[in-house]
């Protein structure tokens, strides 16, 4: 089995089933061979001292995390041993069975645009290396609602000079800062990172960048804009 979520937090309603279709045999395959024998790979599944980093920068009211797009789990296993209680999705079965192997034990497969969680769930929703895979202004809104009061959405991101996979639409940190401000969130932190087996460094340049972080910060429902009140309108 691999949709198991802590029964409160599945929201009851009816939702879509992913269509297989949908899921990029790309993903698969990659989750069939694992990062390492893949031609392409991501900060936090190959780079430890990225995921420490990353670990490094919640903090305490972070106890639950709900990671988007988690992949094989290697981030959210680190999260799990640093005391927090995550639950991962993904819309590639196969990527959730990896993860679940890594110990990533409430996973939900399902497209992120239809989340299955109840609204205010979560301390803190992360997008490891994942944001690029969807519309800001389709997937935000859902993220808003399940993030409890002032919850925090963090992202790493690939900038626009970086060499990314073609499904992934690079952003620069103007269009993901203008993405969350539409979508009810403000900038709580922002860098701009390089990654080695040594360290994480920031930089100054975002040419010179291969990652951004980037901390929203969910702002009160009385000043949410429009559009992800539409949404819930459209989704319940
Ligand atoms: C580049 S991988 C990142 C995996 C992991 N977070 C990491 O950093 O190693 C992107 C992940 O997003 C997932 N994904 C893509 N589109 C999705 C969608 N619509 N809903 C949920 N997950 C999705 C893919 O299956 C894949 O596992």
């Amino acid at each position: 089995m691999v949709s198991q979520v802590r029964a409160d937090r599945i929201s009851g309603k009816i939702l879509p089933l992913p269509n297989s279709s949908h899921v990029p045999d790309f993903f698969r395959r990659i989750a069939l061979k694992g990062w390492r024998k893949s031609p392409y790979f991501t900060f936090s599944s190959s780079y430890p001292v990225f995921r420490r980093w990353l670990v490094s920068q919640l903090s305490s009211r972070h106890k639950s995390v709900l990671s988007i797009g988690c992949g094989s789990g290697e981030l959210e296993r680190d999260l799990i041993r640093a005391g927090r209680e995550v639950t991962g999705v993904d819309i590639c079965f196969e990527m959730l069975q990896a993860a679940r192997r890594r110990g990533l034990k409430n996973v939900a497969l399902a497209d992120a645009l239809h989340l299955p969680f109840s609204d205010s769930s979560f301390d803190l929703v992360i997008f490891p290396e994942a944001i690029g895979y969807f519309e800001l202004q389709e997937v935000l809104p859902g993220v808003a609602c399940v993030l409890k009061k002032r919850g925090d959405l963090l992202i790493t991101a690939y900038p626009t000079d970086f060499a990314s996979d073609k499904i992934y639409k690079n952003r620069s940190v103007a269009e993901l800062t203008r993405g969350l401000q539409g979508t009810g969130f403000e900038i709580a932190n922002q860098k701009l990172l390089t990654v080695k087996r040594s360290g994480v460094r920031e930089v100054a340049a975002e040419a010179r960048c291969q990652i951004i972080y980037l901390l929203g910060r969910k702002q009160d429902s009385n000043i949410f804009p429009g559009n992800a009140l539409e949404f819930r309108r459209d989704f319940r």
